[in-house]
């Protein structure tokens, strides 16, 4: 499974390339804005600086909402770097904009997946990746899991090639889960990463071998 983390803030990409297991990072219009990116330059230096840090997939948004604004506006994120993947959300000239994208070679990623027929949809435009927003349904008292669950199903009925991305991941039990039904990807903020690193047992055994092997050499 692949780990992406969602954030726009480059000291926590930074950290989790630096811990080995990043293969590449989700933003979206929310995040830029988090991190004070405003303006196109400003926002396109930004994607760049992200792509110089890791050497996997960086998923931009676009902003527009109509067919040709967003073609222009994802070939020109796309021209940006190799490693761009053009965000869309799961609107009608959306889903005409994977398949346009498609047929050009450049990979999509479709955002703001809430349902298995949206994902269908996606798969069928040919979209790289397909986001299902598992936090957000378990917000409203839907289990997102379950989407993950019939997303899975249904790609592998057919042999659909679009990589299932868990999105709106929110703590570990959200990754093990996907990682136990088989989403492809997991996109989460680094403490939901980082916070599979701990278990009491794991602390609680260093410091008593620490201090057994200290007792050992007589300090
Ligand atoms: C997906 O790519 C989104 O950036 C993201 O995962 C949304 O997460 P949130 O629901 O925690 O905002």
């Amino acid at each position: 499974m692949k780990f992406f983390i969602d954030t726009a803030n480059l000291a926590q990409i930074k950290e989790a390339h630096e811990m080995g297991v990043l293969d590449g990072v989700t933003t979206n219009p929310s995040l830029m804005a988090k991190e004070g990116i405003t303006g196109q330059e400003n926002v396109i230096n930004h994607y760049k600086a992200i792509c110089e840090i890791t050497d996997g997939d960086v998923s931009a948004e676009v902003i527009s909402t109509t067919f040709d604004e967003m073609v222009a506006e994802g070939e020109a994120l796309a021209k940006l770097h190799e490693q761009i993947v053009v965000k869309v959300p799961m609107i009608k000239d959306g889903v005409k904009a994977i398949k346009y994208f498609t047929s050009k070679g450049i990979r999509t990623n479709c955002t703001l997946v809430f349902s298995a027929g949206q994902a269908l949809l996606a798969a069928k435009a040919g979209a790289t990746y397909v986001s299902p927003f598992v936090g957000r349904l378990d917000d409203v008292s839907t289990d997102g899991m379950q989407l993950i669950e019939d997303i899975r199903l249904i790609y592998d009925n057919y042999g659909y090639e679009t990589q299932i991305l868990a999105a709106s991941v929110r703590h570990a039990m959200h990754i093990i889960q996907c990682a136990k039904i088989g989403a492809d990807v997991i996109t989460a903020p680094l403490s939901a990463i980082a916070s599979l690193l701990k278990h009491p047992l794991t602390d609680n055994g260093l410091a008593q071998f620490l201090a057994d092997h200290a007792k050992a050499a007589g300090k």
